[in-house]
């Protein structure tokens, strides 16, 4: 498949230069595995969750949100098997003591120096802190390494408090962090980084077909956020990649700059979670089936992606060089559903900036609009194709006399000239092309 040069160092490259992602503590050397988003890359995050939050959440009638705390009780990751299982195989160089991941990539030999590696030891990959002013074994927390267990924690609360009947999924989108051996591929693998999950409780013995329903579900929602079909295919786990809680579990792959990794797992978590919780906290964590007439503790379905994983993915799907008239053109070509700006106005010239600023802020209550008035309009337009903006709209003198603007669209470079009284109609039209 083919895959632009050196993609990964230019996607690097321009999320730097345009404000999209920085090294996080840079200032000070920077925190290796933590990222910080900049003024155009929390606009795209923002934009992501929004959507997944839209498609997985506010379309549905059946899945409810919450937002649950990031430090969370020691016992919720005793119950839920983190403390004892969730960790992973490391190995160190006997010569340069570089530690790494032991995964199928790595060798027996140290990647850096060609040493040799140890056997692989236990590391366990959450964080723990304290709660309150004493450092002892009763005040131990973790930060939370997933946002599922909050759902599980809380599944009796939403079940009270909403009308929701079985099957009903509680979603949630929030920080998780591990401490991971090797962070690596720029954002793809770090120790802070954001989830999208959602837990679909359904009757035991309803879950397979509701797994391959939502494995379905989530390939789309990629497909609608317009990245590319030939970088993401569907993969089955091996019996013995399975996670300890799961039987079964779909991945969703993308073609990164650096292969096909995961983006997204889809699992049948049965209904281990509720009942270690259940057995743990000593309470009932059960469902009463009007329609069956009978109690039974539900199986869960669940689907998890992660936020920086995504934007990667729509970064590198959106990339792409041209040749404009002799010169390189990098343009995002993003889809308008997560386009951190749909629309920039751009006054030509100084004395058109308070009326264009009146038509911007008019449109930005129906559009992701941004107004810029710095520079020559083409390297305006430079910037807008490189932060992936579909449209601009150009306010110039002739707008005085004729109440009229052009819009240029980012892919074709075609420019139009459209009445003010019908753009934000063209605009709404407009950003469905794309
Ligand atoms: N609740 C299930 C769960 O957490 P996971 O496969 O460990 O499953 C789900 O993680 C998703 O979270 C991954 O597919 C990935 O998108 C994201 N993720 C996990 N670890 C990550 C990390 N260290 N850096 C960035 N994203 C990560």
């Amino acid at each position: 498949m083919d895959r632009y040069e050196n993609s990964l160092d230019k996607i690097i490259s321009l999320a730097k230069r345009r404000g999209f992602i920085f090294q996080g503590s840079e200032l000070y050397g920077g925190l290796n595995g933590v990222w910080d988003y900049g003024p155009i890359g929390s606009l795209l995050k923002e934009r992501i969750k929004k959507y997944w939050y839209r498609k997985v959440v506010m379309e549905r009638e059946d899945v409810a949100l919450i937002d649950a705390g990031i430090i969370m009780h020691a016992d919720v990751w005793r119950a839920s098997g983190h403390v004892e299982n969730f960790y992973d195989e490391m190995v160190e160089c006997s010569q340069c003591k570089k530690r790494y991941k032991k995964d199928e990539d790595l060798g027996s030999e140290c990647p850096e120096c060609g040493g040799a590696l140890t056997q692989p030891r236990r590391f366990n990959l959450m964080f723990k802190t304290h709660v309150g002013a004493l450092e002892e074994q009763s005040s131990v927390a973790y930060l939370r390494p997933e946002t599922a267990q909050a759902i599980f924690i809380h599944f009796k609360n939403v079940l009270n408090t909403s009308r929701l009947k079985i099957p009903f999924g509680i979603a949630q989108i929030g920080k998780s962090f591990r401490n991971e051996i090797t962070p690596r591929n720029f954002i793809f693998r770090s120790r802070e980084f954001e989830q999208m999950e959602m837990e679909y409780f359904v009757a035991p013995g309803e879950d397979e077909s509701w797994y391959e329903y939502w494995v379905q579900q989530r390939l789309d929602w990629y497909l609608g956020m317009g990245v590319k079909q030939e970088y993401l295919r569907l993969r089955a786990h091996r019996e013995d990649e399975l996670a300890h809680y799961a039987t079964g579990c779909t991945d969703v792959e993308y073609y990164f700059p650096f292969g096909w990794k995961e983006l997204e797992g889809i699992a049948k978590r049965t209904d281990f979670d509720l009942r270690k919780h259940a057995a743990s906290a000593n309470k009932e964590l059960s469902y009463f089936d009007e329609a069956k007439r009978e109690k039974y503790v539900p199986y869960v379905v669940e689907t998890s992606a992660g936020v920086e994983r995504t934007l990667l993915t729509v970064l590198t799907s959106a990339y792409r060089e041209e040749e404009v008239r002799g010169d390189k053109r990098v343009v995002l070509g993003f889809s308008p559903h997560v386009a951190p700006i749909q629309v920039a106005f751009l006054p030509l010239s100084k004395q058109l900036k308070d009326n264009c600023r009146k038509l911007f802020i008019d449109m930005s209550a129906r559009f992701e609009s941004a107004f810029d008035a710095r520079g020559s309009i083409g390297r305006r337009y430079r910037r807008q194709d490189e932060i992936g903006t579909p449209l601009c709209v150009t306010y110039d003198f002739d707008t005085l006399q004729d109440n009229a603007v052009t819009i240029r669209n980012r892919d074709t470079m075609g420019q139009i000239r459209v009445a003010l009284d019908k753009l934000a109609n063209y605009i709404h039209e407009e950003l469905k092309k794309f």
